[in-house]
């Protein structure tokens, strides 16, 4: 069977082909014993506490994963954030992605596993980064998720992220040609994947086998984070007191911050700042691309945080698109060149 994993900064999304989708957090944490954590009841501990250890059994670490690492962990990690592909955290999130997403498998089944690298680290590290998940072979176990199971890859296929949102628009889930007028038409297409860290722009030549325009793909750092960091900011600034993660999230839910006696309005600032970051990414990618943006076709649009900004984001270029699904279009398009390949 064949399984996708997108290893985003903010989240880890999956697809499998029997349709089974996962998301969670990229945040890991060291695991430690939670069994006095009344406080969500014994069976309603968030997701997840994970064991894993090696083929011959010998431990290999137990980690807080994703909703249970950003509330339990007091060593919170976010793996990505230093491009550490062979670091143990990083294992850990792979494993818990792949755990879950076999789950309905017989034991034993293979798995072709489809996943990507941001743009910039794509060219230099994709092997090692193949080479190290193919090499990936450990039993897994979860809190709540019955026994250990093991976790291996038979074939890893490694991706551009971004690219893989243009295939989710090009191909349907068996690898099948979607939109046949698309690649008729030919030109050059951009893709621009707001993340939650990160914004990766690349743009396909349709009349040149689908090939990666390098010099008109990068990497810009801006995403949904840095929105929230402002307004962070801002809201420090005005009440003089430092807002914390948790404060600010529960703000940003309820669209204002309560802060001694008076309403600080959070969505309008929130609304504010998507613009400014909007702004950013745009002035960003234009630069990069220059004249030449004038043959693109169209732009799509992809990453949770194109949701977020969308109507920031129009201004864009003459044609802009959202993707289908434009969280999970990376994973959906790497699920389907996979079927392509293999
Ligand atoms: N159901 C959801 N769950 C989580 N985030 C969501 C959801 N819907 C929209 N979002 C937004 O999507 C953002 C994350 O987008 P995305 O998952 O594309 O980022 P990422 O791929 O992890 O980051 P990067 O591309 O920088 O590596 C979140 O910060 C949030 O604002
Ligand atoms: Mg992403």
């Amino acid at each position: 069977m064949r399984i996708a994993v997108d290893l985003g900064y903010g989240y880890i999304k999956g697809i499998a082909e029997n349709g089974e989708r996962i998301i969670f957090p990229s945040v890991v944490g060291s695991g430690r014993d939670l069994s006095h954590v009344g406080l969500f009841g014994a069976n309603a501990l968030p997701e997840y506490h994970v064991w894993l250890k090696g083929a011959e059994g010998e431990a290999r670490g137990n980690f807080l994963v994703g909703v249970l690492a950003q509330r339990e962990a007091r060593d919170l990690s976010r793996p990505f954030d230093d491009d550490k592909i062979d670091h143990p955290s990083t294992r850990a999130l792979v494993a818990t992605a792949a755990y879950l997403l076999t789950r309905r498998l017989e034991p034993g089944s293979s798995i072709h596993l489809a996943t990507g690298l941001p743009f910039r680290h794509y060219r230099s590290q994709k092997e090692r980064f193949r080479d190290n998940l193919a090499d990936l072979a450990l039993q897994v176990q979860m809190n709540g998720h019955g026994d250990a199971r093991t976790v291996a890859f038979e074939r890893v296929t490694v991706f551009p992220q971004a690219a893989g949102a243009f295939y989710s628009c090009l191909l349907d889930g068996e690898g099948r040609v979607r939109d046949l007028g698309l690649l008729q038409k030919g030109g050059l297409i951009g893709i621009v994947d707001v993340g939650y860290k990160t914004t990766d722009y690349v743009v396909v030549d349709l009349d040149d086998g689908l090939a990666l325009r390098e010099n008109m793909s990068g990497t810009v750092e801006a995403g949904v984070s840095t929105v929230w960091r402002m307004v962070q900011s801002d809201l420090e600034g005005l009440t003089g007191v430092p807002i914390n993660q948790s404060e600010l999230e529960r703000a940003f839910r309820s669209g204002a911050l309560h802060f001694r006696g008076r309403d600080y309005p959070v969505g309008e600032m929130a609304n504010q700042a998507k613009k400014l970051v909007a702004r950013a990414i745009m002035d960003a990618v234009q630069m990069s691309w220059g004249d030449r943006a004038h043959y693109l076709r169209t732009v799509y649009l992809a990453g949770g945080g194109a949701l977020e900004m969308q109507e920031y984001l129009w201004a864009m270029h003459h044609r802009v698109e959202m993707v289908p699904d434009p969280q999970y279009a990376n994973a959906a398009g790497f699920l389907a060149v996979a079927a392509k390949v293999s």
